[in-house]
């Protein structure tokens, strides 16, 4: 049999009932699906990318180029597809797609207590840099602000073909969801993603 693997390729109209889906899986305070469809059609800064297995959509990203800077919007894996590295494959094609944009850094909100988020996006190269108080309407939590060196730098351009070549030789994403594996996770907010609020 051959191996699944995940397949990466941009988010179209038709993925929004999937997307959403995940999204209401994974965020307390979900995008309405009308909020994607205005971001594919209307944003030309914005970029969204789907991850598939087989003919499911198990994960979802999306950034917006603003000037030299990407900025995360949001981020999801399916709950029943988690620790798989999935979530590490598109991180990493959001940001191999920041670099063709030129964009000189990547940056995100991740909500304080979102311990699994926060130690992904330092696993690429991530860092802390401030503190947006009160950030998440819901229950007034602070946002960490993560930024990367620069993108187009030796040190990121190291760490992400090493991060690379251990997914290359790490074996694909398996196609049928285990719930043993991993328990669903509680409902984030994601960074920055309200299109209300915009990127701040
Ligand atoms: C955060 C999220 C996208 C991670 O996706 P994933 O596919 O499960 O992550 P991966 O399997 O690729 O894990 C990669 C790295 O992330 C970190 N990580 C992922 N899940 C973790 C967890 N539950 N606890 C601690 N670290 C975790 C680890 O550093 C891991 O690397 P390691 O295995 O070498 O330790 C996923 O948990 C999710 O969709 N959460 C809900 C939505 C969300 O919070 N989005 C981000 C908003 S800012």
């Amino acid at each position: 049999m051959i191996s699944p693997v995940l397949l990466i390729r941009p988010m179209t109209v038709a993925d929004l009932p999937s997307v959403q889906l995940i999204e209401r899986a994974s965020f307390t305070t979900p995008w309405p699906p009308q909020a994607y469809r205005q971001e594919l059609e209307s944003n030309r800064l914005a970029a969204y990318l789907v991850g598939l297995i087989g003919e499911e959509i198990v994960a979802y990203g999306g950034i917006w180029l603003m000037v030299d800077e990407a900025h995360v919007t949001t981020f999801a894996v399916h709950p029943r597809y988690r620790r798989r590295r999935i979530g590490e494959r598109l991180l990493l094609s959001l940001l191999d797609l920041s670099v063709d944009r030129h964009a000189r850094e990547a940056t995100l909100e991740v909500r304080l207590s979102n311990l699994a988020a926060r130690r992904l996006y330092e696993k690429y190269g991530f860092r802390p840099v401030g503190l947006r108080p009160r950030y998440y309407s819901d229950n007034q939590e602070d946002a960490l602000i993560m930024t990367t060196e620069p993108l187009a730098g030796a040190p990121m351009r190291e760490r992400l073909a090493r991060l690379r070549e251990a997914l290359d030789a790490s074996p694909p994403p398996s196609a049928a969801p285990d719930d043993t594996l991993t328990p669903a996770e509680p409902a984030q907010q994601a960074p920055g993603r309200d299109p209300n609020e915009g990127v701040a």
